[in-house]
C-alpha cells in the first residue's frame, strides 16, 4: 500500500491522462485503481497519522529561544551559547559535494567578513560527516579558490536538523533543506527562510536582512521592500486616532496618516 496517497480532498481527482501529485505520476490504471479504494474514515486517519512527516512537532518560533545544541563542527564542538552576544546566521545545505551548495558556501564564505561587520557569524550545517565537510572545504580552495572561514555542523544524528524542521519529508526524509536561521545575541530566533534543494539562496539577502533587522531593533521602525541600509525606513503606524491626527506634524515624510518614513543614521 502506498502511503504517500493524496489529502482526502484529492481522492477522485485522477484524469484519464496520466495525473501529477507530488511530483509523482500515476498512470491511468493506478489512477482507477485508486479511485476505486473505498476507506473508512477511521482507515484513512490511520493512513495520514503514518504518513506524517517524521520530524519533532513543532517549528521553532520567531522571538522564542532558538532550539539549544551542542555539535560537532569542522571546528570542534559548538553550542549556540557560545554564540550570545553575536548575531548567528545558522543555515543547513542539502549535501556535501553538490554543485548549488558549492554556490553558496564560496558566496557566504565571500561575504563573511561583511556578516563580521554586523556582529554576525555564520554557522553551516549538513547531515553529513567531519571529515566529508573537511575533505568538501579542501575541494572548494582547490577548485574555486576560496577558503570556508567558518565552521559547518556534521549533524549525523539529525538532532539539529530535526529541531530546526530543517528535514522536510517532501523535500527529502535524510538531507536538509536550505533552511537559514537569523538568531539575535540573546538566542532569540529573528527570521527563518526555506529554500527547496533545488534552488540556491541569495546571500547578499541575508546581509540585508540581518541589517535590517537590526535597524528595526535600534531605531523601532520597519523596513520597506528591497530596503537597503541607508533608505528611508517606515514609521509604525499610529495606534489611536489621536496620534493619527497629529502624525504628520512629526518631520516625518507622510503620503498618508498610515504610510509615514524617516531617515535613521
Ligand atoms: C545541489 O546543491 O546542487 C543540490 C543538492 C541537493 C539536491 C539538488 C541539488
Amino acid at each position: 500500500m502506498n502511503l504517500r496517497r493524496p489529502p482526502k480532498q484529492m481522492i477522485g481527482c485522477w484524469s484519464k491522462r496520466s495525473t501529477d501529485y507530488g511530483g509523482e505520476t500515476h498512470p491511468p490504471e493506478e489512477a482507477r485503481e485508486r479511485d476505486s479504494l473505498q476507506l473508512s474514515s477511521n482507515e484513512e486517519d490511520v493512513m495520514e497519522t503514518l504518513a506524517e512527516p517524521r520530524q519533532a512537532p513543532g517549528l521553532p518560533r520567531l522571538r522564542q529561544p532558538a532550539p539549544d545544541f551542542e555539535a560537532p563542527t569542522t571546528h570542534g564542538l559548538k553550542k549556540l551559547s557560545d554564540y550570545r552576544g553575536k548575531w548567528l546566521v545558522l543555515f543547513s545545505h542539502p549535501a556535501d559535494f553538490t554543485p548549488v551548495c558549492t554556490t553558496e558556501f564560496i558566496a557566504f564564505a565571500k561575504a563573511y567578513e561583511q556578516f563580521r561587520a554586523l556582529n554576525c557569524e555564520l554557522l553551516g550545517l549538513s547531515i553529513d560527516s567531519n571529515f566529508s565537510h573537511i575533505a568538501w572545504e579542501r575541494n572548494i580552495k582547490e577548485k574555486f579558490a576560496v577558503e570556508i572561514p567558518f565552521p559547518i555542523i556534521a549533524d549525523l544524528s539529525m538532532e539539529v536538523a530535526r529541531a530546526y524542521g530543517m528535514i522536510q519529508p517532501g523535500e527529502s526524509d535524510t538531507s536538509a533543506v536550505r533552511a537559514t536561521f537569523v538568531i539575535d545575541p540573546d538566542g532569540k530566533l529573528r527570521a527563518m527562510v526555506y529554500y527547496p534543494m533545488s534552488n540556491g539562496r541569495s546571500i547578499p539577502e541575508f546581509l540585508r536582512l540581518v541589517k535590517a533587522i537590526q535597524t528595526s531593533d535600534e531605531h523601532g521602525v520597519a523596513t520597506p521592500e528591497g530596503w537597503q541600509p541607508g533608505d528611508r525606513v517606515i514609521v509604525p503606524p499610529p495606534k489611536t486616532a489621536q496620534e493619527a491626527e497629529t502624525r504628520t506634524g512629526e518631520g516625518y515624510e507622510c503620503t498618508d496618516w498610515y504610510y509615514c518614513t524617516k531617515q535613521v543614521a
